[in-house]
């Protein structure tokens, strides 16, 4: 995938877009040919720019392209910032074939403030989930994919950085829905440390992966209990990455932030099994994970200013005669004991430990984990909101001003005393359920629970379970998974 661009009009564009607005009808830099359309249709009444609208026109292609797609984009007043993205998307998709290779995309002035969300929205559609398919059909899914993407606007000193952002960022999400949707036998636990390997090396970072033989000497009970299902040869590992951006003061080196995401390959649920209705698509559980590996293959292209320390505690939830059964109780790695009331509940478990290590090691600023945890937070949310929890107002209200920013919203969820009553155990330290009552408020207390391992940090945990893998996708994403959290984290981390 490429972007170029231009100052004129260029006839070998396969299919130009042009966004316009209701009632607009300056166009300041536009072509005058194209502007000359335009007015033509909108003097004659075929079009007015309204949300929704669009129109193609079939040129001469001498001194147009031979297709010029107009689209509605409504009253520039009352456009939100998630608009432009999903319109263009909306549209593009519709014009996706293997005849629309080189797409045109006409900035005019009006437009320009849109730049960045525009170009996400086309190439975050410019996506296909069926990797595996070998039928002539699902080849035409592929061969729909456009190639270049060329931007008509005089002003390319401007844009430049812009598109550069947005190609790196829209890819990456595009590698993370790959990561997501990926079966677990294709992309199990050594396929997930493969690709941190690759990540690592590509950008320089420092990158340690603990095994499972380091993570019985260091007494990582918790994640060590959910591996146990995997047998003898079902591997485990902690994926642990460094960026340390070139030039930081020591003061900010000591201060890093910490993230730390769910890399569950397969959830079953282990002896508390899953039913037949979900557990189809929980290859999904790994989203988190996913995520953290996503941001860590844009740090350093987008020059962040912040170190910033990745976790991904790696594992199956499987069963097998070792597997760990709900009664049991465990030892964690910062040494609290926990009582397994329910097998299922295993991100919690993962999670306290790489959030115990991380913290312990690092000493973060910061850190903030992300996880596809309850399915509470699929009933309270649905599939739009992914919901937060913390104990630092200030670092929850900026992840959700980055979630507005981007249009990956996070709502958040009610930290009560009494919900850390409840996760406390009756012959252990903490329980990693309630039995009985945990689908009332399963979110807050799964944060409850979690909030016994992140010492004194300031600390947000991100429920990503409605969001992640949805079958009524955004204009812009594709049924299963959306790759939710890369923009969000990543605005993130450009603002603190
Ligand atoms: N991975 C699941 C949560 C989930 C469900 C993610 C659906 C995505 C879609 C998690 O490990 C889980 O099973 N949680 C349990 C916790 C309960 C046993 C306390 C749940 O939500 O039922
Ligand atoms: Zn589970
Ligand atoms: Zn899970």
């Amino acid at each position: 995938m490429k972007i170029s661009f231009s100052k004129s009009l260029n006839s070998d564009i396969d299919i130009l877009l042009c966004p316009v607005f209701k009632n607009e009808k300056t166009f300041k830099n536009y072509d005058q040919n194209l502007k000359k359309l335009y007015l033509d249709l909108v003097n004659k009444k075929l079009l007015s720019g309204e949300k929704g609208e669009s129109e193609i026109i079939i040129n001469d292609g001498k001194n147009l392209p031979k297709k010029i797609c107009f689209i509605g984009f409504g009253e520039k007043e009352k456009l939100e910032s998630y608009d432009p993205r999903e319109i263009i998307a909306g549209k593009m998709k519709t014009l996706m074939n293997k005849h629309n290779k080189k797409i045109g995309l006409v900035i005019a002035s009006e437009m320009e403030k849109f730049f960045k969300e525009l170009v996400e929205g086309l190439l975050l559609v410019n996506f296909t989930p069926v990797k595996f398919k070998t039928g002539k059909e699902d080849q035409k899914a592929k061969e729909g994919l456009f190639e270049e993407l060329v931007v008509v606007n005089s002003n390319e000193g401007k844009f430049k950085n812009i598109a550069n952002e947005a190609l790196l960022t829209t890819q990456t999400v595009n590698v993370v829905r790959d990561l997501v949707n990926g079966p677990p036998n294709h992309v199990n636990v050594e396929a997930f440390a493969e690709h941190a390997k690759k990540i690592s090396k590509e950008n320089g970072y420092k990158l340690t992966i603990l095994e499972k033989r380091d993570m019985e000497k260091m007494k990582m009970g918790a994640i060590l209990a959910v591996n146990r299902g995997s047998g003898p040869k079902g591997s485990a590992k902690m994926i642990i990455m460094d960026y340390t951006p070139k030039g930081i003061s020591k003061d900010n080196y000591n201060k890093p932030i910490l993230l730390v995401g769910k890399g569950l390959i397969f959830d079953s649920g282990g002896y508390n099994l899953k039913p037949y209705k979900g557990i189809e698509d929980m290859q999904q559980d790994k989203a988190g994970g996913s995520i953290v590996l996503g941001v860590f293959g844009l740090l350093k292209k987008l020059n962040i200013k912040r170190r910033v320390v990745g976790i991904v505690p790696v594992t199956e939830n499987l069963i097998d005669a070792e597997a760990y059964k709900p009664s049991e109780v465990i030892t964690s790695y910062c040494g609290k004991t926990i009582e397994i009331r329910n097998t299922d509940a295993e991100g919690r478990l993962i999670l306290a430990d790489a959030l115990s290590y991380g913290i312990e090691k690092y000493k973060p600023e910061y850190t903030v984990d992300v996880a596809t945890l309850t399915g509470a937070c699929i009933i309270a949310l649905g599939d739009r909101y992914a919901g937060i929890m913390g104990n630092d107002r200030k670092l929850i209200d900026n992840l959700i001003k980055a979630g507005d920013d981007t249009d990956e919203l996070l709502w958040e969820m009610p930290m009560h005393r009494e919900f850390r009553e409840i996760i406390k155990g009756k012959v252990a330290d903490v329980r990693n359920a309630d039995n009985g009552t945990s689908f009332m408020a399963g979110t807050s207390k799964a944060a409850a629970f979690l909030e016994n391992f992140i010492d004194k940090s300031k600390w947000a945990h991100i429920d990503i379970a409605g969001v992640t893998y949805v079958d009524r996708p955004k204009p812009y994403d594709h049924p299963m998974a959306t790759g939710y959290g890369v923009r969000m984290l990543i605005k993130f981390l450009e603002k603190i």
